[in-house]
């Protein structure tokens, strides 16, 4: 079995370290600018913390799906921001490690902090590849994993490294799986989930996972349209993963027999999702809905209904949007959910998802949520299997 080891729990001193972080952050439209660099600041813990006992910090991250060496999808972004929160430490991108001078890694500095350029700027990354991984390692004395986000992905910089030299969990890691843990393996009562989204096909094995563990599973955003079908009430032009209708009527019926109550909307606002002049029409769930409408958001009804739950909940997941919030007219619903969550404060919350957090408007309750998570799929993952290929790979 084997369990992680974390650098406050090792003596990581005088190191070279190769440090995988995700620095895979949310960048603006023309991808100039940074929109949410949470996963930067969130990585500055394990960082300070290797500084303090005197290590030399190599970064590996990824951003975005690089097909090939994209200039657009440079870590230079990152180093900037670096920049302003460690302005004591001098930021070097190295833009090609396997052919950078062997002598530039030796002398590095104490006061310096190396970034590898792009790692999925190397296709050998994503497959594992074990002479590219031979090559990372021999960067540095030891590896630390404080990517949590990126941890459900098998790639050369994840699982191939810490099985080459030895291997810790950083700080962010650490709390990422303390608190998802003990959310779903010892929750207080009662756990409530709350998933949104459009597509139900990415989290199906989540829900089901949830169905198991929670009491209530509240749904809403258009994955909820597949579970109004399953229930032949109309769904207009909505999105809809019609494949995934019969999937939706078993896990009713699974729900049923665990005694969770799977939660719908009973009332939705409908509307054109791409007119931002004109707000949609509240409509009740099984009223005809015409034919050129969609369903954008849950209704007032649903809104109380979901609040009443969220208020005595012990323990609240929630992941995704419950409506179209990039039109202002459909993020109600969305704005509610948060507003609940952050006002239930005996509760243990975790919010999880870069969508869901790009969805909620009123950032100033953000420290009334228990954890917010860096992961978006891997905070799916491990909900579902309750470990991670990157975690798994650190157990000795
Ligand atoms: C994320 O943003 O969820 C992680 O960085 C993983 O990115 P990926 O889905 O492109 O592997």
């Amino acid at each position: 079995m084997g369990k992680v080891t974390y650098i406050d729990e090792a003596n990581i001193e005088n190191k070279r370290v190769l440090l995988r972080v995700d620095y895979n952050v949310s960048l603006n439209e023309d991808k100039s600018e940074i929109a949410d660099d949470a996963r930067i600041s969130q990585s500055l813990p394990t960082i300070e913390y290797l500084l303090k006992n005197h290590n030399k910090i190599i970064l590996v991250s990824h951003l975005d799906r690089p097909k090939t060496r994209d200039p657009k999808l440079s870590l230079k972004i990152v180093c900037e921001r670096l920049k302003k929160y460690l302005p004591h430490m001098k930021i070097k991108l190295i833009d090609d490690f396997l052919t950078e001078d062997k002598k530039t890694f030796e002398n590095q500095k104490p006061d310096e902090i190396f970034v590898l350029e792009n790692i999925r700027f190397y296709l050998e990354e994503k497959n594992d590849d074990p002479d590219f991984a031979k090559k990372l390692a021999a960067l540095a004395d030891v590896y630390v994993n404080d990517a949590f986000a990126v941890s459900h992905r098998p790639a050369a910089s994840v699982v191939g490294v810490p099985a080459l030299i030895p291997c810790f969990g950083g700080l962010l890691l650490k709390s990422e799986i303390e608190m998802i843990g003990k959310a779903i393996d010892d929750p207080k009562k009662p756990l409530v989930a709350i998933i949104g989204g459009s597509k139900i096909s990415t989290k199906i094995a989540l829900i089901h996972k949830l169905v198991e563990i929670a009491d209530y599973v509240l749904l809403g955003g258009g994955l909820a349209n597949v579970f109004f079908r399953a229930q032949r009430h109309p769904i207009g032009k909505s999105i809809c993963e019609y494949e995934m209708v019969q999937e939706a009527r078993k896990l009713l019926y699974f729900a049923a027999q665990k005694n969770t109550a799977i939660i719908l909307p009973t009332d939705v606002v409908i509307g054109d999702p791409n007119n931002k002049e004109k707000g949609g029409i509240d409509v009740r769930v099984g009223d005809k809905i015409p034919a050129d409408m969609m369903i954008l958001d849950i209704g007032p009804e649903t809104q109380a209904r979901f609040g009443a739950v969220i208020a005595k909940a012990g323990t609240i997941i929630w992941n995704g949007p419950v409506g179209l919030f990039e039109n202002p007219n459909y993020k109600q619903g969305t704005d509610f959910i948060y507003y609940a969550i952050a006002h239930n404060t005996d509760a243990v919350s975790i919010v999880g998802g870069g969508d869901t957090l790009a969805a909620i408007s009123k950032k100033e309750y953000l420290d009334k949520i228990t954890h917010i998570s860096t992961g978006g799929g891997a905070m799916l993952e491990f909900i579902e299997n309750g470990t991670l290929p990157g975690i798994e790979a650190l157990k000795r």
